[in-house]
């Protein structure tokens, strides 16, 4: 009998899948050291390379190819038993009702996407608001529970972090800064900008990261979404500070650009978060699970 392991078929299959080592870390959260030490060790216990290496590209070799086919076979056994499984704990049906900061908006479809596709009988209820009205929701125990930033201290939650949310610094590509790196903060005082409105997280947090800093940010116009920020920042109107979660497609299109500046990004997470001692349903218990398990992974 083959001597692998369930982790090593997985690690193989996103490595094939997406013919890449790398983008096969990013999607199973490990580092690309980690998954090559995987194929490694899968290419030891069989005896023959399962990848080609052609300057950054990888691919399959004729052993790769037939592990490939039976790996498949094998996971997708494994899903129709859990499956199988899921039925008997009562999660063909029911409903799941969260509550997500605007900014969580951006990435939460694909995460609840990507739960709905295991379990399709479920019903989910999406409601985005602000960090302020999350709170507010929590305290009436109005939802299974919110995803947000750090919660305050002291509100009787319990909230666990399950994916990073730094912001960044954004402007049009055409800003003089654009093409500077390692910009001193102090710098950034000479500029103006916009900021989201009170009650929003993005704005808690960088107004606390620039008092502890002693910067003193001329501050422009206020809005209320994100979406609205990047048409500004892109208009001239000035720099913006997001979360890199809400900006793929302005730096993939090169709309805007992350400004490289000095102690940025702020580090933050995305907390899932409920009051304590709450009894949590199946369905609302499997969710928090597969967010805290790292199956979680926006495209
Ligand atoms: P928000 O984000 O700015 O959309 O409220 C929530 C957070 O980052 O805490």
């Amino acid at each position: 009998m083959l001597h692998l392991t369930l982790r090593q078929l997985k690690v193989f299959e996103a490595a094939a899948r997406h013919s890449s080592y790398s983008r096969a870390a990013e999607h199973l959260h490990l580092t690309q050291p980690a998954v090559s030490m995987q194929i490694r060790q899968l290419e030891e216990v069989i005896g023959l390379p399962l990848f080609d290496q052609l300057g950054k590209k990888i691919y399959l070799t004729e052993a790769g190819k037939e592990l490939q086919r039976y790996g498949r076979n094998i996971l997708q056994q494994l899903e129709d038993a859990e499956s199988v499984f899921n039925d008997m704990k009562g999660l063909r049906q029911g409903k799941l009702a969260i509550s997500v900061a605007t900014t969580a908006s951006y990435f939460m479809p694909q995460l609840l996407g990507q739960f709905n596709q295991r379990f399709p009988g479920i019903t989910i209820s999406l409601n985005v608001t602000n960090r302020e009205m999350l709170l507010n929701q929590l305290s009436h125990n109005e939802m299974d529970m919110a995803i947000m930033g750090q919660p305050p201290a002291g509100l009787d939650l319990e909230a666990q972090s399950f994916m990073e949310n730094p912001l960044v610094i954004i402007a049009p590509a055409t800003h003089p800064l654009a093409q500077e790196s390692a910009i001193p903060l102090a710098r950034i005082q000479q500029e103006t900008f916009l900021v989201r409105e009170r009650g929003s997280g993005t704005r808690v947090a960088m107004e606390r990261f620039f008092s502890a800093q002693g910067i003193h940010l001329t501050t422009g116009t206020e809005m209320s979404t994100n979406e609205a920020i990047k048409q500004a920042v892109q208009a001239g109107m000035g720099l913006g500070i997001l979360s890199l979660n809400t900006i793929a497609l302005e730096l993939e299109t090169q709309r805007l650009v992350v400004l490289d500046v000095q102690s940025f990004p702020i580090r933050r997470h995305w907390y899932v978060v409920h009051r304590q001692g709450k009894r949590l349903s199946t369905v609302a218990q499997t969710f928090k699970s597969f967010l805290l398990e790292g199956h979680a992974q926006p495209k």
